[in-house]
């Protein structure tokens, strides 16, 4: 493990190091403790060097612990998971998990980053990443059907994520459809499936889930749609991002094990419950134009249903954008 991390973790506890110590428990020296923390700033890492006492972290941090993840899971969730990759900074988990699966990675290899230089949202926009503040987490599985067994797949995480959220004290969580995660109205997790393989043949897929978790304001600006986060939701101080790792990968593992053969069908009642846009105004931008109507939920296969003048239509994810009506 890099040096910069190790100091990192030495300093969570959020108490003053001086650079002798921490060079002692390292087995580097003072000036290579020095050099390691400069580099911190390109993390976004604030840490206070004050004269006499050494270093502390500006901010409370916690970082993301393999151990700390693996016991937070069920023995059933244990078996599921292949490998559990944690990574300081990567462009993308789910980029890293899509050429893995390439390589002949398994089913259950997991990847969580502190910081994605390039996170992937759905339609082509960018995942604001910032280091340590939120949680950005794939998961690879393989489908031997093909495609079509992962249908309404992204909606069921949609749900396994908000239940998860639900376990951990975090409610009033609503689904937009497809596959966003809304608090008061605002966006607070997304999911981003992606996939290959043959149209009718084996396929990889990668679930990759992204929660703000705490987000500062400074790297806020970037995002380009009203956002909220955990703290802010829930008004109190977010859950440890370990906790909630442990507590999706909990039910995600066991969801995309089972998911070929017991398809959306499972989810489908819950989505219903948690659903925003339910007898709510909508307009859906299509590449043939814009329909408005009222949204009266999706069927059996995830599709979206809008009653509008001319009745009822279904789309599909993928074709169209949704959005409230004014
Ligand atoms: C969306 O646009 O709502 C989907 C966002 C998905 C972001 C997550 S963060 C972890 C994983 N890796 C990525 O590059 N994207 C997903």
């Amino acid at each position: 493990m890099a040096t910069r991390h190790r100091i990192l973790q030495l300093l969570q506890d959020g108490h003053f190091h001086s650079g002798e110590a921490l060079g002692k428990c390292l087995g580097i020296s003072r000036a290579a403790v020095w050099k390691a923390l400069q580099s911190a700033g390109e993390l976004g890492v604030r840490i206070d060097a004050v004269s006499g006492r050494g270093y502390r972290l500006a901010d409370p941090l916690e970082l993301l612990d393999h151990t700390q993840i693996y016991s937070a899971l069920a023995t059933t969730s244990q078996e599921l998971l292949a490998r559990l990759h944690l990574f300081e900074i990567l462009d993308s988990t789910n980029e890293f998990l899509m050429t893995r699966a390439a390589e002949e990675a398994d089913s259950g290899t997991v990847c969580l980053a502190e910081m994605q230089r390039a996170g992937r949202g759905r339609r082509g926009r960018s995942w604001v990443s910032p280091f340590g503040a939120n949680l950005y987490l794939s998961v690879l599985w393989r489908f031997a059907q093909g495609p079509h067994a992962a249908q309404g797949l992204s909606l069921a995480v949609g749900v396994v994520v908000a239940d998860a959220l639900r376990e951990l004290g975090i409610t009033d969580v609503q689904l937009k459809w497809p596959n966003d995660l809304l608090g008061g109205g605002a966006k607070l997790a997304g999911v981003l499936i992606e996939m290959a393989g043959e149209a009718g043949g084996p396929c990889h897929v990668v679930a990759g889930i992204g929660i703000n978790v705490c987000m500062s304001e400074d790297v806020a600006t970037e995002i380009d749609q009203e956002w909220t986060d955990l703290t802010r939701h829930a008004d109190r101080p977010p859950p440890s991002r370990n906790a909630l790792a442990g507590a999706i990968l909990n039910r995600l593992l066991p969801c995309m094990a089972g998911y070929e053969e017991s398809g959306f069908l499972p989810y489908l009642e819950r989505w219903r419950q948690l659903d925003a846009l339910c007898e709510q105004p909508v307009t859906v931008h299509s590449p043939s134009g814009e329909v408005y109507g009222e949204g009266v939920g999706i069927d059996e296969t995830g599709a979206l249903r809008v009653r509008h003048s001319g009745g009822i239509s279904r789309f599909s994810a993928g074709e169209v954008t949704l959005r409230r009506a004014q």
